[in-house]
């Protein structure tokens, strides 16, 4: 089964264990580094249902999103008490409603004609969920769609030998290799997660700020 088909599985069987109650605390914390004026667009990839995309309208920001699973954002619509507006383009769903687009599909599907003008990209979970292969072409298309944005990225950090499957690892130098390019990289924080992953392997938080070089 390919990628995108495990993607679309989990959902079908509720295997979110990913999906936040709460609004990212780093989001929180470490937003206003991007410096971003009013009503700025944000972009977000792999956004899934997330809860983020409620707190970052309401700082008055716009979003655009981006996700594989269409229960994903039914979802996110109904929870948000938006009712979208839904059309296609090409091989994605488009859900819009006021200051929320999101695409239905996969986020290589998606160009910077289609996107719009991006103001900063919000990565949380989305690098993270990715096999390395697909971490090198999400890098890629990510700079090329939103033509180097800033970007807020939310890793982690774990000996990648004991646990191989996602969230995967992302390491500094890897960081550096896919954006160093052309952003600049600021590291804003790197904290144990209390307990590891599962209460059993040491892992850390990690946040980067990565603004256009
Ligand atoms: C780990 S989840 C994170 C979701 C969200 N960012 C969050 O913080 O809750 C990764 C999401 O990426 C979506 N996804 C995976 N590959 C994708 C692709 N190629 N294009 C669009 N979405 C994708 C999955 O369906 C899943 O909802």
């Amino acid at each position: 089964m390919n990628e995108n088909n495990l993607w679309l599985e989990r959902w079908e069987n509720r295997e979110i264990g990913f999906n936040q109650e709460e609004v990212n605390a780093y989001l929180i914390n470490y937003f206003q580094e991007l410096n971003l004026a009013e009503k700025s667009t944000v972009f977000v990839p792999l956004c899934g249902k997330s809860i983020d995309i409620s707190w970052l309208l309401a700082q008055g920001h716009a979003v655009v999103g981006v996700e594989l699973s269409q229960i994903a954002v039914e979802e996110l619509f109904q929870e948000l008490g938006l009712k979208a507006n839904i059309s296609t383009l090409n091989e994605l769903t488009v859900y819009q409603s006021k200051n929320l687009t999101l695409f239905v599909g996969d986020i290589f599907h998606l160009h910077a004609d289609i996107i719009g003008k991006i103001d900063a990209v919000y990565d949380r979970a989305a690098m993270v969920a990715l096999t390395k292969e697909l971490r090198v072409k999400y890098s890629k298309h990510i700079c090329q769609i939103t033509h180097n944005a800033p970007q807020l990225l939310l890793c982690f950090e774990y000996d990648q030998a004991l646990m191989n499957r996602t969230p995967y690892s992302v390491e500094e130098a890897e960081v550096q290799n896919h954006y160093g390019e052309h952003y600049t990289l600021q590291l804003l924080a790197r904290e144990a997660i209390e307990g590891g992953f599962k209460g059993k392997l040491p892992a850390s938080d990690v946040v980067w700020l990565l603004k256009s070089s």
